[in-house]
């Protein structure tokens, strides 16, 4: 059989892939570009070097951001609280490329190398089959034939060895992590213990913000149906996405902005351990809160809180963006987004990102006047009192039933 392999050049990926040859298979490579940090002629290389028919890397940053990131930041998406789903984020655009690219290399099956206790294994074979229901999936990790026989990272170093796979990774890190350009996530290894704070130099997508320059820095974000359309740094402007957002992840990487170190509940039920630092992400998610704060409908605002915030958020984090719930849940996100057209300013300094001022040219929910409390046009205080008074039915009642039964 022809199989579609995700192939990251580590050493996991070029074990398994030497092992699907020895198994008769053939393998066509895929390597999707989601703004990681690599060597792309080494990972060619290599995957050529070991056997793979063909090594196909595609560039798919402009489709991660437009598309899951840009949702997220529309959504104000996070996962318990806390965590932004820079990973989550990626899988879909992922899967979906590599399920294109097995189609074109009429390959059956489709292979991968997470292992049995993440996300990602999840995430990925959802995908692969809400888009292919016929696709075969080869997951090395959950086969005993496999691991039985690679118990662990020295079995894979000798079977390097032997099999004359380059090990090109110089001193493995002490922990595992997945980058793009939404994040970078730190997990496992050290980090097990979750009482020990993560080592200074782990961070590889922010500065420290100890040592972030004095200097503040100023910016503006435009918002046009919740989709951030402008950026301005002084008396630079970006407006095309992908530069958009790598400004944002250049001026929070110097400010040291958008950290975290969390404990997190996996989709199996597994409690894990994770860091993530995100700059631009967490710069937007604030700027749009804000944005949302100036122009948006309080119930309106309620209500998408409760429901495509969180629903959004955790769908994808549990892998079902293929799914009939994510597309119901977005088509609300989008539609409460239509009047969220607003500038946000903003201030970056030393690990933290906070809002100077925002305006809107079009929508008119906020008024000055109405808000202030010196002037009375158009309001008439003597209705208040009616309103405290019909609010107040329920709760009276409530406060006498405790009185007479003596325990208010
Ligand atoms: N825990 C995070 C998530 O589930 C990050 C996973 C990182 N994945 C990896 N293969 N290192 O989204
Ligand atoms: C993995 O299992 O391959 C990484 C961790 C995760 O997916 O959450």
């Amino acid at each position: 059989g022809r199989v579609c392999l995700a192939y990251s050049g580590g050493l996991d990926t070029s074990c398994i892939l030497r092992w699907l040859l020895e198994e008769d298979y053939e393998v066509v490579c895929f390597l999707a570009d989601v703004g990681q940090e690599e060597n792309w002629d080494e990972v060619r290389a290599k995957a050529k070097k070991i056997g793979a028919s063909k090594m196909i890397i595609l560039d798919l940053r402009r489709e991660f951001i437009e598309q899951l990131c840009f949702r997220a930041v529309q959504c104000n998406a996070q996962y318990e609280g806390r965590y932004l789903l820079g990973t989550s984020l990626a899988r879909p655009v992922i899967a979906r490329a590599q399920m294109r690219v097995a189609q074109e290399e009429k390959c059956d099956s489709v292979s991968h190398g997470c292992t049995g206790k993440g996300n990602d294994g999840i995430r990925f074979e959802l995908a692969f089959l809400a888009i292919d229901p016929k696709i075969q999936v080869i997951a090395p990790w959950r086969i005993p034939k496999f691991f039985d026989r690679f118990q662990g990272r020295n079995d894979l170093l000798d079977y390097a060895a032997a099999t004359d796979i380059p090990v090109t990774s110089t001193k493995a890190k002490p922990y595992s992590m997945d980058d793009n350009i939404a994040h970078c996530s730190y997990e496992a290894g050290m980090l097990e213990d979750p009482s020990v704070p993560p080592p200074d130099d782990m961070w590889t997508r922010t500065n420290d913000p100890r040592t972030a320059p004095d200097q503040t820095v100023d910016i503006a974000i435009v918002f046009k149906q919740g989709l951030p359309v402008e950026l301005r740094v002084g008396d630079k402007k970006y407006t095309d996405s992908l530069e958009l957002f790598m400004a944002l992840n250049d001026i929070g990487k110097k400010a040291g902005i958008g950290r975290i170190d969390i404990v997190e509940n996996r989709f199996i039920g597994l409690k894990s351990r994770g860091c993530y630092d995100s700059p631009a992400m967490t710069i937007l998610r604030l700027a749009h809160l804000d944005a949302e704060s100036l122009v948006m409908d309080g119930k309106v605002r309620s209500l998408r809180d409760q429901f495509v915030t969180h629903h959004w958020s955790e769908l994808l984090y549990n892998g079902l963006y293929f799914s009939p719930e994510r597309e119901f849940v977005e088509n609300s996100l989008v539609f409460c987004q239509k009047r969220v057209n607003a500038e946000v300013r903003l201030r970056c300094y030393k690990g933290s990102v906070s809002v100077l001022g925002r305006s809107s040219e079009t929508e008119k929910l906020y008024s000055s006047e109405e808000a202030s409390m010196d002037s009375l046009v158009d309001f008439s205080p003597v209705d208040t009192t009616g309103f405290i008074h019909v609010n107040a039915i329920r709760l009276k009642k409530y406060g006498l039933q405790k009185v007479e039964e003596g325990q208010s």
